[in-house]
């Protein structure tokens, strides 16, 4: 068969013009960016997917606003890479904002491009991940900037609960372009070379007079430590689409799935001495709690989230006996354990997206109470806490507590307690579960006999003795079936195997409703 000259030129010319799209804003642009120290949007994509997976949509999506001359710095592809692949085997889709065309600015095709990825990731029940990198909408193409945000965010709204949805930012987000991540379910930063901010360190200099730095602003550790609106912190691109595609070994693709199980080593079931040493008797004395976790997950396999945020509250995904299960500890550590503010929304969160992903919740408890204080009740410690109670209350994908020490007043109800459907609870010999601690319940019960004793210390020690006996247990919980169990600590994690294998199949019909009035 003769070879028709014309089609070889064709495909030759497409291949070159395929090879300038991905050349994006050019070589220069693209030196310039990996001397910051960021992979290219290309780079991201090769080094994210399993090698010869990703299939590119929209290449060729060119902007269409004539105004500012904008045309002719138009390219093929309008700043940003869209399409899907595979990561572990597993499909998933992604964008990724190419800040070597007009700054990955947003404009209205850009934002088309992301917002019809989604869609199809939604419809194909794939993982989305959007790799942020951008100056923002894309202020020559106004209104048609600003609908594409809109689209964007609508499409993240509708596939909230549908696919799980990880953001990563891996240069600046700013303005309104927040928002995207804001509402995905992680947001994933890298240190030195993102920012997030909703207005900038210049109009905040001209509308308050502060000066601040963009790292002081928005960069990650202040969004790890303040804001709470990062979810993990790396230290460079190739960590951060690492930490990515561990975190989705732990997910489902969708919520009509389980998140695939690994295999683990029947060693790491066995009874775990150290249980009887880690958490002390003495209430008052902290303990870390990474070493209970570690001790009833399948060995190494505890993955943390928000882990400078909050730190009396410890969430993260982990496996027991190869099933992925989110975990939620109380960490006597910090605050002594306390709930407060921060602590209950960043579990609220946490809890809402195990439920939305049927992700099994393992709540291990050790809470003195709710932190007291005016900043707290200022703050809004009364709708913050009953996101908590709202969230564990709502949620019916299996649901097993361990109580290993402390478990005092409206804290232990907030913390997955039966009375909010826990379907196990467990209980150490030395928990304490009651209205609060022997020491306050004293001073208010027995006032009274110990002022008028003669030795009145003696009194209030002998006070404290007969609660702690009749009340600071787990007896009487488990004596009302509140506790189902009291269990030798070294078999917590043997327990969980086994509670947790036979609720696998847990079905819970809840009454049609349009959604519920979570206080947010
Ligand atoms: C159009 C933009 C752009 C934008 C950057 N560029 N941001 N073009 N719209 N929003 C272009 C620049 O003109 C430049 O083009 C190229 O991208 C690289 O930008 P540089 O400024 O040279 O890079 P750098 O010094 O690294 O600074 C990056 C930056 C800065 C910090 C992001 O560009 C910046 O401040 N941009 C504006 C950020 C912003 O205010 N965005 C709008 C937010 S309001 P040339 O051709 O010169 O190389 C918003 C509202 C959305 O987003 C509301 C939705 C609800």
């Amino acid at each position: 068969m003769s070879v028709d000259i014309k089609a070889v030129e064709r495909v030759e010319e497409l291949h070159r013009q395929k090879a300038a799209v991905k050349l994006g804003g050019g070589v220069k642009r693209q030196d310039e960016q990996r001397a910051r120290g960021k992979m290219t949007a290309w780079e991201r994509i090769d080094y994210f997917f399993d090698s010869g997976t990703f299939v590119e949509i929209g290449g060729f999506t060119e902007l269409r606003t004539p105004h500012f001359g904008l045309l002719e710095k138009a390219l093929p592809g309008d700043g940003v890479v869209t399409g899907f692949g595979k990561v572990g085997g597993r499909l998933v889709y992604v964008s990724s904002q190419d800040f070597t065309v007009l700054g990955g600015s947003v404009g209205e095709m850009h934002g088309k491009k992301i917002a019809y990825a989604m869609k199809l990731a939604v419809q194909n029940g794939a993982p989305f991940v959007c790799l942020n990198d951008s100056g923002g909408a894309r202020i020559q193409e106004g209104i048609g900037s600003l609908c594409a945000y809109g689209d964007v965010f609508f499409a993240n709204t509708q596939a909230s609960g549908v696919i799980p949805q990880i953001s990563l930012i891996m240069g600046p987000c700013a303005g309104g372009a927040v928002y995207s991540p804001g509402i995905t379910d992680f947001v994933v930063m890298v240190e030195g070379t993102s920012n997030m901010f909703i207005t900038g360190p210049q109009v905040i200099k001209s509308v308050t007079n502060e000066d601040v730095t963009m790292e002081e602003l928005g960069g990650a550790d202040v969004h790890m430590s303040r804001s709470g609106v990062a979810t993990k912190v790396c230290r460079s691109d190739q960590e951060a689409l690492d930490w990515v595609k561990q975190l989705l070994s732990y997910l489902p693709s969708n919520n009509l799935d389980v998140a695939p199980a690994s295999r683990f080593s029947l060693a790491s079931s066995e009874a775990s001495e150290d249980m009887l040493s880690i958490v002390p008797s003495n209430g008052n004395k902290p303990y870390d709690i990474y070493e209970v976790i570690s001790a009833v997950v399948d060995a190494g396999s505890f993955v943390e989230l928000q882990e400078n945020y909050a730190r009396n509250i410890v969430i993260g995904f982990a496996r027991i006996a190869g099933r992925s299960v989110g975990i939620v500890a109380n960490a006597p550590g910090e605050l002594a354990g306390c709930l407060d503010v921060d602590a209950s929304v960043k579990a609220a969160r946490f809890v809402r997206f195990c439920d939305a992903f049927n992700t099994p919740l393992v709540t291990l408890v050790d809470v003195p109470g709710f932190l007291p204080g005016v900043e707290q009740e200022y703050g809004g410690i009364i709708r913050h806490g009953a996101k908590l109670l709202y969230a564990y209350s709502e949620a019916v994908v299996p649901k097993l507590t361990v109580v290993l020490r402390k478990a005092y007043g409206g804290a232990y109800i907030c913390m997955c307690s039966k009375h909010l459907g826990a379907d196990v609870v467990l209980a150490w010999p030395g928990a304490e579960i009651a209205v609060m601690g022997p020491e306050g319940a004293v001073n208010i019960v027995f006032r009274k006999e110990i002022q008028e004793a003669d030795s009145p210390e003696e009194k209030r020690r002998e006070c404290i003795d007969h609660y702690t006996e009749k009340f600071a247990n787990p007896r009487i919980a488990a004596s009302l079936g509140y506790v189902d169990d009291i269990i030798d600590p070294r078999e917590t994690r043997s327990q969980l195997v086994k509670h947790l294998e036979s609720l696998m199949r847990k079905r819970v019909d809840t009454p049609k409703r349009r959604h519920g009035n979570i206080p947010l």
